[in-house]
């Protein structure tokens, strides 16, 4: 395994309530490490839209704290606060919309703001919701460790890292639990087109912790699974529904499928800020269409003939039924997960 220096914090807020967020650039990833100094809403939101920062509960912290630079500079009067800060939150929330961790810590944030209309209220709103994360992040590994079987075959997909949380992760929490705890595995990573989150920045995460990892073609997985080549799947979440419908990154689906086919165990894990509560299923998750450029260029060179399109939704919906069991901040739930997320999370959103 190459040794690969530590690296930065995905996102950090330097300073007061003057302050501002610092975020690694994770488009330059593997190659380059820039962290960029954000001073304005404006420029938070083009990193979200972008995936300079990506990962659900990475982007809803870097949401919180957007809204924060958004109202500092507004700085709207007492009375105007709470409308001012809707309108600044829906303008955030519109730059991605599938994972729902966008969305819940906007509304803590709001909350806050509703209870104390004070730019101090919603800062100190943000710096919970950033240290609430870590915590659940840690909490998923604990929970999740046990899960990961000696000895055997991992397979994940995307990226669910540090890079995509401001803790160790979510599916790959799990893993560098179960690793510090001295089980040994070994790794498939997804290479994860278009954007590659999986050649780029897991590969990146599980080398740099000494994890042995190898990348493959997306379309490789489901034959190294019915190989019997893998022993179990984990993968993160951007928005679970009451039913345990969930969207995560595109290509999901397939795997579950493929785990379902050759009875190959298959995990799903995630903190509480991306339950979605209001939805009974996956129908009514929204799944975001992006820019066909990104299926048609490779590394900035164009891969299709001139003038050919590409469709481009950045996710899927796997079903509930798909699902071996939910590896969540409050625990590991089995089926069947309406009951097990009623009981659950009922309390707490
Ligand atoms: O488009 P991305 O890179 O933000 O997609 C990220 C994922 O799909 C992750 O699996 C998901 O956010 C959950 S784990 C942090």
């Amino acid at each position: 395994m190459p040794t690969i220096p530590p690296l930065p914090p995905t996102l950090a807020w330097r300073g007061d309530l003057h302050g501002h967020l610092e975020l690694l650039d994770q488009t330059l990833l593997p190659h380059q490490r820039l962290v960029l100094a954000l001073h304005d809403v404006d420029g938070v939101i083009e990193a979200i839209a972008s995936l300079r920062v990506r990962g659900a509960p990475a982007i809803g912290v870097a949401a919180a704290y957007g809204l924060v630079l958004g109202l500092r500079a507004l700085s709207p009067l007492r009375e105007a606060f709470v409308d001012t800060a809707r309108s600044v939150a829906a303008r955030i929330t519109a730059a991605r919309p599938t994972a729902v961790n966008l969305q819940w810590a906007l509304d803590r944030c709001l909350d806050a703001a509703r209870s104390e209309p004070s730019l101090a209220s919603v800062f100190g709103e943000a710096g919970q919701i950033h240290q609430d994360e870590v915590v659940m992040s840690d909490r998923i590994g604990q929970h999740g460790k046990p899960c990961v079987p000696p000895g055997g075959t991992v397979l994940t997909h995307c990226n669910t890292g540090r890079l995509a949380t401001v803790g160790d992760g979510t599916a790959l929490a799990v893993l560098f639990a179960a690793w510090r705890d001295g089980v040994r595995f070994r790794v498939f990573a997804d290479e994860t087109r278009p954007l590659l989150q999986g050649a780029r920045l897991t590969a990146l995460e599980l080398a740099a912790a000494g994890i042995p990892v190898e990348v493959l073609a997306d379309a490789a997985a489901a034959g190294l699974i019915a190989r019997g080549l893998v022993q179990m799947v984990i993968v993160g979440a951007d928005r679970i529904a009451r039913n345990g419908d969930f969207a995560n990154k595109v290509g999901t689906y397939g795997l579950a499928l493929a785990c379902a086919a050759h009875r190959v165990p298959f995990y799903v894990a995630a903190p509480l800020s991306t339950l979605d509560l209001r939805l009974a299923d996956g129908l009514g998750i929204p799944i975001e269409e992006r820019d066909g450029n990104e299926v048609t260029t490779l590394a900035g060179q164009p891969i299709c003939p001139p003038g050919i399109g590409a469709r481009n939704p950045a996710f899927d919906v796997t079903p509930g039924k798909l699902v071996s069991a939910f590896i969540t901040d409050r625990g590991v739930l089995q089926p069947p997960f309406d009951a097990a997320i009623k009981g659950t999370f009922a309390v707490g959103r």
